[in-house]
């Protein structure tokens, strides 16, 4: 049986330290100590979707390390499916993450694993009950194309989320059912919201941080809200919850208004707790939140 939800992203194992400030070329700082935790923009991503009750599928790869481990307990422990996650000859994907006093991150990338992940690995899913493929982009940009070709030739829905900003060609872009980007990355690719339909999705979400999100559509622009939260602790991985949540929401049916504005709660509750995977509420905790 196959998921309703498939995610097609990077695992990574995300080396976290706090820092006070960040250093300029040539300085150096002393940090905290150093936190593994696991993440990747796909493993959170399907995490995420699982934690709120989906039936989730992640298409990734791991090395044959510990940190791949680490990956593999924290996806299986959510209720994430991995059967389609490969081990590869390549380490797992590492971040290296500096968080400052505010919650905010800065983040390097080496992906490892994650270049291993192929368009094959792609025909060899089954799309049969699938309701929506995700995609994000630390994987090989060919094969996200692919996956998102594929899902609209057999009618399932695919949401892409656009970060880091890359090029697409007008054909993928116009399969799209949603694009996902943050405030930055939209004003990179359109002069205004709803100039991001000219590229072809038939919806998008632009995430606003604390202020929710915006959802674009061909009728207009509905802002959601996000909840209050008492204090940021980390960023990291807010915008893969929201990406997942959103995800799982309309898989099961959801107008995208409403899912957007469940992934804007879930987001929001992910900033107050460290790192990103362990930080994703569960659908109870979200409805036990204030704003629900
Ligand atoms: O989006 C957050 C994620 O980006 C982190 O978990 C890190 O692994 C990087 O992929
Ligand atoms: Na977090």
């Amino acid at each position: 049986m196959t998921n309703t939800l498939l995610v097609l992203g990077s695992a990574n194992a995300d080396l976290v330290v706090e820092v006070g400030r960040r250093p300029a070329g040539g300085e150096t700082v002393l940090g905290g100590d150093t936190v593994v935790l696991p993440g990747g923009k796909g493993a959170n991503t399907a995490v995420a979707a699982a934690r709120v009750g989906a039936g989730v599928s992640l298409i990734g790869a791991l090395g044959g390390d510990g940190y791949g481990e680490l990956l593999r307990e924290s996806l299986e422990s959510s209720g994430v499916d991995t059967k389609l996650v490969k081990t590869s000859a390549r380490p797992t994907g590492i971040a290296y993450i500096t968080v400052t006093p505010d919650g905010e991150n800065s983040i390097v990338v080496s992906p490892g694993a994650n270049a291993d992940v192929s368009p094959s690995d792609v025909d060899a899913v089954s799309f049969d009950g699938a309701q929506v493929v995700t995609c994000s982009l630390e994987v090989p940009l060919e094969t996200v194309i692919h996956a998102i070709g594929v899902a609209a030739k057999v009618g399932v829905r695919t949401v892409l989320n656009l970060s880091p900003v890359a090029e697409l060609p007008a054909e993928t872009l116009r399969q799209l059912t949603v694009l996902i980007v943050n405030e930055h990355e939209a004003a990179q690719l359109a002069p205004d919201f709803q100039g991001l339909l000219q590229l072809g999705p038939q919806s998008a979400v632009v995430t606003l941080g604390a202020r929710g999100a915006a959802v674009v559509t061909g009728e207009g622009i509905t802002e959601v809200p996000s909840i209050e939260v008492a204090e940021v602790v980390d960023t990291t991985g807010a915008g893969d919850a929201f990406a997942g949540a959103l995800s799982a929401r309309l898989a099961e049916g959801d107008t995208l208004v409403d899912a957007a504005k469940y992934a804007a709660k879930v987001a929001a509750l992910s900033v107050t707790k460290a790192g990103a995977q362990p930080s994703y509420p569960t659908a109870a905790e979200v409805s036990a939140s204030a704003a629900e």
